[in-house]
């Protein structure tokens, strides 16, 4: 460093903690040596946050929350502004990665059980994250004012008026009007646009914190802490900076790069990241045939369309939203990571993700009743896989295991009883089969010590 940068560094720390800040975050930081591909979707997520503010703030400047002028505003942006439709692809295309990456992101904490001690407030205030990230999409999608915003915006809403005694009246105050109207689409506006940035640029900084506090997990799920060289840093961590920072800049040009592919060449994504009837004005009295959110909303949506009574679907689905937050209470092996946990826990874990996206594909879709079968039936397979993760929180006996197998099989098959009716019988019959192997698999077979018993940790990281 020269000597005047170095005196201008100086003046500073007499005022401001540069230097610290930078050796305690960065250069003294230390995190385990063993991150793998995982770890990328952390900043990634920094990332994307920075560019949505940014393109944001960009169609700000053009963008008319005015339910006569919005749509006409956005297609203004598209075809008029310098540069617009690149910011507007760039925003829209932003969103979907956005869940992406953090969808990607939980998925890493539930492989490795970075939700279990001590990350537990890490973990819950990254599902506060995940809540207000929801909430900022769906405030979003309504400012282009097409039919899909409306109609959308109207079901979601509507959703609350559900809620006994309270709902009518809670929905109309959601809305501002007895409709989505104009009043809905400013303050929809106003959240978007500032309240929720703020609450999640606020929210990320203590999630960093929180980190920062207790130190990153790795895919071997060690405690690096617990080992420490003779200068009391952990011997199985590096420096943040220059690796990780190094490191992660590898992942951002990567994903920069597929991320511009899609803005250039696919940035409707088949309809996934921009839907076909958004690009027709909001019409009030014209429903589109076949109304459902975007993608990343859809596995819960199929949750909440399983249930015929509107009310119990909404219980449903926010149950499946709900439950994320008790991970680290459901799930106690002290075994953090998937690589030393048993061949059934994996097999659990590979289920949730297929009966996840299962569950995403499905909302995207119209119902009939195939469809609704396989909703209920992903979905009953969605919550046993919380059920099962506390069953493997330790060695149960037999007695146990034949026992909640027998009362969940039990508890399946009357809910069947009640449902069914005529023509839904034939659909029943073999859907029940898929809970009951899914039961009979998980709850059975860890009786066999080799499928159910977790291997031993090592003391030290693998490379
Ligand atoms: C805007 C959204 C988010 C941002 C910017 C963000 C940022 C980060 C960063 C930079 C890290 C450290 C690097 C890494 O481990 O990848 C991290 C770690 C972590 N995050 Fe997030 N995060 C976000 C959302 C979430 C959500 C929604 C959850 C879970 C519900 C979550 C749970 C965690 C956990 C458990 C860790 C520690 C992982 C470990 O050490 O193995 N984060 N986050």
């Amino acid at each position: 460093m020269t000597e005047k940068a170095g005196g201008l560094i100086a003046w500073i720390d007499e005022r401001f903690p540069l230097t610290r800040l930078w050796n305690d975050h960065l250069a003294k930081y230390y995190a385990p040596k063993n991150f793998n591909l995982w770890y990328f979707f952390g900043s990634l997520a920094l990332l994307v946050l920075v560019m949505q503010i940014v393109t944001g703030i960009f169609l700000t400047m053009h963008y008319k929350p005015d339910a006569a002028l919005a749509f006409a505003s956005v297609e203004y942006i598209m075809r008029d502004v310098e540069w617009g439709w690149l910011i507007r692809y760039m925003h829209s295309t932003g969103a979907s990665a956005f869940f992406i990456i953090i969808y990607l992101h939980m998925f890493r904490g539930l492989m490795y059980g970075s939700f279990k001690k001590p990350r537990e407030l890490l973990w819950l205030i990254g599902m506060f994250i995940y809540l207000t990230l929801m909430a900022e999409a769906f405030m979003g999608y309504l400012l282009p004012w097409g039919q899909m915003s409306y109609w959308g915006a109207q079901v979601i809403i509507n959703l609350f008026g559900a809620i006994p005694y309270i709902g009518p009246d809670l929905a109309v105050w959601i809305r501002g009007d007895y409709v989505v109207s104009d009043a809905t689409l400013n303050r929809f506006f106003a959240f978007h646009v500032i309240a929720l940035p703020l609450v999640l640029v606020g929210l990320v900084f203590v999630h960093i914190m929180a980190l920062h506090e207790v130190g990153s997990n790795n895919p071997d799920g060690i405690d690096i802490k617990a080992d420490k060289n003779a200068d009391g840093n952990p011997r199985d961590g590096v420096p943040f900076h220059p690796y990780y920072t190094v490191k992660d800049t590898v992942g951002a040009v990567v994903f920069l790069l597929l991320f511009t592919v899609v803005v250039f060449y696919v940035p409707e994504m088949g309809g996934y990241f921009l839907e076909h009837n958004n690009f027709i004005e909001a019409n009030p009295l014209l429903t589109p045939e076949h109304i459902s959110p975007l993608w990343y909303f859809t596995p819960f949506y199929t949750v909440l369309r399983a249930i015929p009574d509107p009310w119990y679907g909404v219980l449903a689905m926010t149950a499946a939203i709900l439950i994320l937050f008790f991970l680290p209470w459901i799930d106690r092996n002290p075994v953090r990571s998937v690589r030393y946990r048993s061949f059934l826990y994996k097999l659990n874990l590979a289920f949730f993700v297929i009966a996840f996206v299962y569950l995403g594909y499905l909302g995207t879709l119209s119902v009939n009743p195939l469809r609704t079968e396989m909703a209920v039936r992903f979905s009953e397979l969605y919550f046993l896989f919380f059920f099962v993760l506390w069953v493997y929180s330790k060695r149960r006996s037999a007695v146990f295991y034949t026992g909640w197998f027998a009362a969940l099989v039990g508890l399946i098959t009357l809910y069947d009883y009640l449902r069914g009716y005529d023509e839904i019988w034939p659909l029943i019959m073999p859907g029940w089969l898929i809970p009951a192997i899914y039961l009979a698999i998980h709850l059975l077979l860890p009786m066999v010590e080799r499928l159910g018993s977790d291997k031993a940790v090592p003391a030290r990281v693998r490379m």
